[in-house]
């Protein structure tokens, strides 16, 4: 039977309409926020805002367990080749367990010995997509804990611009280039790793590669770039790209806050995996993230999900949660190889909040796409100067506004506010390592339940590799090659950039 017409999913399309009106949910249930709210280690989660009510989550918890959610949760733990497509296991939360397997302390110690003996003052990583957007998201977000005097750039784009930039503001000498490619067959990232080692070779001779250090699931394609074995850094197939920030991958994050911020790192979203693994569905903050998802995108027609950190720390968390969701999720066909006949991930979009405020809410508050967000807020207050009870205002007032609007029937139109947004606030306690961690592992696990219900496979991403593919031939063609086969538009634009 197909997950639409299945019981559970009836039974949410019939309860659908009973709980349309936000404000009215509200009106009726004093204890609603009582009810509607929980705390889990440093972060609490308000998801009384959203078009639900008890029995709401009741039924979408019953939908989990239809779809076996208890079950996918055990064979990932039980180390089962859950990713089919590429018969591999998913084992990202063994990377900070508190009592890790051999392989994964063996690579802690290695980096704790690496971080002890090196005090590069300026750390580049070169990688891309999961080799990138994690340990920058932590690197970004945890500034108030990078030591005066060091410095971290990451450079993933293939434009030589991002690199140029990077390079002339770095003393060769004091700069650690680390190449992190899952793969290390990434063309983007060799092509950037070549050009930092020749332009390191042009300062510092024969020495150059004594500057670069490999993080890698392929050591042996690392050696051939010249790396020895003291300078790769390995993790294992069973660790996805998106998930990778907790392995060495996270070796950036190591040697600029330091290696007991990146334990600590760890440690939190350990927090995280120990309250999925044993709390009840309804009182589990991963599933109910996870649920939620489901109802707005499923039941509700939701088709964005705005990521609104107040907390300018949190600036690339937008972009990180991008990839992790939509990587993940944004497929069309189900684990039998059939395509869906319901929605599966929306576009994940966001802004630091105040400045998307100034941007794109008006099209959030007045517009015509039904879509749901998550604001995120940080209790105590962040750097030196006096700001931060404007700034939580501001992120009360826009949950406020997206909530009750302003239907006020005597105003123009364009003074009407629809309201009746859904909205779930994650307040954290600290924007500190601990607090993070636990904040990135809610999300991993939200995209496992969300891939659970949809029955697809979360942890593949065939669909990045025809582009990949078509660009390779397109390369000769563009340097003055043969021209090829193509639609007449790829064609037109070929001949128009090609060399005279
Ligand atoms: O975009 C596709 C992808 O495979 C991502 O999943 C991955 O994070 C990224 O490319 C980088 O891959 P690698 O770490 O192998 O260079």
């Amino acid at each position: 039977m197909s997950l639409v017409s299945s019981a559970p999913w009836q039974a949410l399309a019939a309860h659908q309409p009973t709980t349309a009106d936000i404000r009215a949910l509200f009106a009726a249930d004093p204890q609603r926020f009582e009810k509607l709210s929980l705390q889990v280690g440093p972060i609490l989660m308000d998801y009384s805002r959203q078009a639900v009510t008890e029995d709401t989550i009741h039924l979408l918890a019953d939908l989990a367990r239809h779809q076996d959610l208890a079950g996918w949760l055990d064979r990932m733990l039980a180390g089962d080749k859950i990713n089919d497509t590429e018969d591999r296991a998913v084992r990202h939360m063994d990377l900070r367990a508190s009592q890790p397997p051999a392989d994964v302390q063996a690579v802690l110690a290695q980096m704790d010995a690496f971080v002890a003996a090196n005090s590069y003052d300026t750390i580049v990583n070169i990688g891309i997509g999961g080799s990138d957007l994690g340990p920058q998201m932590v690197v970004e977000s945890l500034r108030a804990f990078v030591p005066p005097g060091k410095r971290a750039f990451f450079v993933s784009n293939t434009d030589g611009t991002a690199l140029a930039d990077v390079l002339a503001v770095c003393d060769p000498t004091k700069t650690l280039f680390i190449i992190a490619s899952k793969t290390f067959t990434t063309q983007e990232t060799l092509l950037n790793a070549g050009s930092a080692l020749a332009w390191a070779r042009g300062h510092l001779g024969d020495t150059a590669l004594q500057h670069f250090v490999g993080v890698t699931a392929s050591p042996a394609t690392a050696r051939s770039f010249g790396l020895t074995d003291d300078r790769i850094f390995p993790f294992w197939d069973w660790v996805g790209g998106r998930f990778s920030l907790w392995s060495a991958i996270g070796l950036s994050i190591a040697l600029t806050l330091g290696m007991d911020h990146f334990r600590a790192l760890l440690a939190g979203a350990a927090l995280m995996d120990q309250h999925f693994k044993t709390a009840p569905f309804e009182r589990n903050m991963p599933v109910l993230l996870g649920l939620l998802g489901i109802w707005n995108t499923n039941f509700r027609g939701a088709v964005a999900h705005a990521v609104l950190p107040y907390a300018q720390h949190l600036h690339r968390l937008p972009a990180y949660l991008q990839q992790l969701e939509m990587e993940s999720n944004g497929k069309g066909t189900d684990r039998t190889g059939r395509p869906v006949d319901y929605a599966t991930c929306p576009v994940v979009f966001g802004e630091p909040g105040t400045n998307g405020q100034h941007a794109f809410y008006q099209l959030l508050h007045q517009g015509t796409i039904p879509f749901a967000a998550d604001l995120i807020a940080v209790k105590q207050p962040m750097g030196p100067l006096n700001h931060h009870a404007v700034l939580l205002a501001n992120c009360l007032a826009q949950g406020e506004a997206f909530l009750v609007g302003r239907p006020d029937p005597t105003r123009p139109p364009h003074q009407i506010f629809a309201g009746n947004k859904p909205t779930t606030t994650l307040l954290l306690d600290r924007l500190d390592p601990e607090s993070l961690g636990a904040l990135i592992a809610l999300y991993e696990h939200k995209v496992f339940v969300q891939g659970v219900i949809w029955h697809i496979n979360s942890f593949d991403q065939w669909g990045v590799e025809l582009g990949k593919q078509l660009a390779r031939p397109l390369l000769p063609e563009l340097e003055g090659g043969p021209a090829a086969p193509h639609d007449a538009s790829t064609q037109a634009l070929v001949q128009a950039l090609r060399p005279e």
